[in-house]
């Protein structure tokens, strides 16, 4: 199990080490039905110990076709977003709620996402990011447990703890939704992404 495998040398390589190995785990994952219809598992890519971690909702088709989160359009956007706080995607990790792509981007099923959990429990314990930043909808109700929507949450600061990890959650409306919105939708997420920054920096050591 990857839990058992010690940590040596310096801290940033045995996590990279460790999550490597989850991750050749995970791609042969078939606990959920999503499995089957799947083309590759999309586990997440980035910095094995980012301080700050996205965590979106499931791989749609060019995720599925390529094996990385968020390289479509959304993918895209998020993309500018992150370098738009002077940051790239190699500084941060990206993940998705669950890691398989559901049958014609459908919800992930509650079943999906309990089996599935196991795995984001491993990453986020592995990465130990200081912000945990939900993007959208979904990822949100199912990472802070609320049925509050994102229009409400977005941008505000919740204490996360899962997984062993202590750390800071802020919800930001999905690049999707932001494509499909445009204009306010836009200036509110470069707004959260500007706090998300100041968060992270303020809680590094
Ligand atoms: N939407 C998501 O929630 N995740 C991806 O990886 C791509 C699109
Ligand atoms: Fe396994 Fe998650 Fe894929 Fe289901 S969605 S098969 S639990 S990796």
């Amino acid at each position: 199990m990857p839990e058992s495998i010690g940590f040596s040398g310096h801290p940033a390589q045995s996590a990279g080490a460790t999550l490597a190995t989850l991750r050749a785990a995970a791609l042969e994952c078939t606990r959920c039905p999503l499995a089957e219809g799947r083309t590759q598992v999309v586990f997440g890519s980035g910095r094995a110990d980012a301080d700050l971690m996205f965590i979106g909702e499931g791989p749609g088709a060019n995720e599925d076709a390529s094996g990385v989160p968020f390289v479509g359009r959304a993918g895209t956007l998020l993309t500018q977003l992150i370098e738009g706080i002077e940051l790239t995607r190699e500084d941060v990790y990206i993940a998705n709620v669950v890691k398989c792509r559901p049958p014609n981007n459908r919800d992930p099923l509650p079943l999906e996402i309990a089996q599935c959990a196991p795995w984001l429990d491993r990453q986020l314990r592995l990465v130990a990011p200081k912000v945990v930043v939900t993007l959208g909808n979904f990822a949100t109700k199912s990472l802070l447990e609320t049925t509050d929507g994102i229009t409400k949450l977005r941008g505000r600061e919740f204490p996360f703890r899962r997984g062993g990890v202590d750390a800071i959650l802020v919800p930001v409306l999905h690049p999707s939704a932001i494509l499909r919105n445009g204009g306010k939708a836009l200036a509110d997420a470069r707004a959260d992404f500007v706090l998300i920054k100041h968060r992270a920096s303020s809680l590094v050591p």
